[in-house]
């Protein structure tokens, strides 16, 4: 114990200095590359959400000797990360918009600055490096699975490596599968302060994401029920331990429904007649079309709408069963009040996945034969490698 508390420093820190801090991978990589120096005389345009932990990440490229120009995406910048970004050297164009043509301007100052290489989040730097292409572009990556859709059929106008971070399979079991199931989990007690234990949950959708929020459920003492299309996929479950009935059984059983497919269309009017009094809705796939809100709404099964704080409505139907739904059906996992999303040490690999993508392009260890591939195996193998040696490390 210290005898005298007046020798004791204090200093505070803001949340975008914790979440930084805690990025292990990311500052050890940082570290490395301050000596490395990888992109010593190269510019990395960038496209992504501009929140704490991208923050991090860009902290780490431009010690690596990156010139840095940065935009966010649509609606997602936070104008803190915005201030901390440009406080530490970082050029970034725009601001937060809901406005698709101000945003797409943004995105256009981006590629019209040429950088030598570009991080993109969907595909939006790299259809514009198309229309306008320019000399000098070495490569980059794209972070998602709606960017590699977009960009797989352009291969031959690209001709450039892009490296595809979610298809790395870290990816998709440290994020997609145990990051998003535990942050559902999180999410919606956040929401409805309501207990999990002992509740009936019906998961439906059961691929990388459906299968974490089904087993962390699971872990929170709920009795899941999942429920697939995939007759394959729901034989998984059914092995797996869940329970597996018939699609109006899973939806007339739950209190609580969350959607895990990506598809539209998923819950829609015609199943209101299955819903328990009081069963509460929520989805984690990407766009918020999983369940049909306004088709839901404009059904005339709704006596009475009651919109609470923190993004819950209820339906009150005319037969008096009411029906809650959270977030109005987008990500349950990024809304609500104070949104966390997936947990820093997820974020951390799959950003430490870009740092490395971007290292072997900026290097040249790959080239135009991999355009738009997945993250090369020795990769992967090198995050993981640091991974364990951080956990494994004596504290
Ligand atoms: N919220 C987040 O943080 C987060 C993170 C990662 C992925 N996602 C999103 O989650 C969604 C699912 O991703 P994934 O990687 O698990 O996809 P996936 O393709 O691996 O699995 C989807 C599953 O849903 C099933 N399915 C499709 N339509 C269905 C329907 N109408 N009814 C029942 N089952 C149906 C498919 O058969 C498949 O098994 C995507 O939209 C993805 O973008 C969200």
């Amino acid at each position: 114990m210290n005898e005298n508390p007046a020798d004791i420093k204090s200093s505070s820190g803001t949340r975008i200095d914790w979440v930084d801090s805690s990025c292990r991978l990311l500052q050890a990589t940082r570290a490395e590359f301050a000596d490395t120096q990888p992109f010593s005389n190269l510019t990395i345009g960038m496209s992504i959400h501009l929140e704490p932990k991208t923050a991090a990440l860009i902290l780490t490229l431009h010690q690596g000797g990156a010139k840095i120009i940065a935009t966010g995406n649509l609606n997602s910048t936070q104008p803190e990360t915005v201030a901390y970004l440009k406080d530490r050297g970082i050029t970034v164009v725009g601001h937060q918009t809901k406005d698709a043509n101000v945003h797409s301007a943004f995105l256009d100052q981006i590629v019209a600055s040429q950088p030598d290489l570009l991080l993109d989040n969907g595909g939006d730097l790299f259809i514009r490096y198309i229309d306008h292409p320019y000399e000098g572009l070495i490569g980059g990556t794209e972070e998602t699975t709606s960017g590699r859709m977009r960009l797989a059929p352009l291969r031959e106008q690209i001709q450039k490596p892009v490296l595809v971070i979610n298809d790395s399979p870290i990816k998709q079991f440290a994020e997609n599968h145990h990051a998003v199931g535990q942050s559902t989990v999180e999410s919606i007690m956040r929401f409805t302060n309501r207990v999990t234990n002992g509740r009936r949950v019906t998961v439906i959708g059961y691929g990388s994401t459906g299968k974490g929020v089904a087993a962390h459920f699971r872990n929170a003492f709920s009795v899941v029920t999942v429920v697939d299309t995939n007759p394959v996929a729901t034989l998984q479950a059914n092995l797996d331990g869940f329970l597996t009935p018939e699609r109006t059984h899973a939806l007339a059983t739950a209190d609580l429904i969350i959607t895990a497919t990506g598809a539209r269309n998923v819950l829609t009017a015609d199943d209101l007649a299955y819903l328990k009094d009081e069963v509460v809705l929520a989805n984690v796939g990407h766009f918020p079309q999983e369940i049909d809100v306004a088709g839901i709404e404009a059904s005339g099964q709704i006596e009475n709408i009651v919109a609470y704080d923190d993004e819950i409505v209820t339906w009150q139907l005319k037969d008096e069963r009411r029906v809650h739904l959270l977030a109005r059906g987008h990500m349950v996992n990024l809304a609500g009040p104070r949104p966390l999303g997936n947990s820093i040490e997820s974020m951390d690999l799959g950003f430490t996945l870009q740092a490395r993508c971007l290292e072997a392009v900026a290097r040249g260890d790959v080239g135009p034969q991999h355009c738009v591939v997945p993250v090369p195996p020795e990769i992967d193998a090198q995050v993981a490698i640091s991974y364990l040696e951080l956990v494994r490390a004596p504290n």
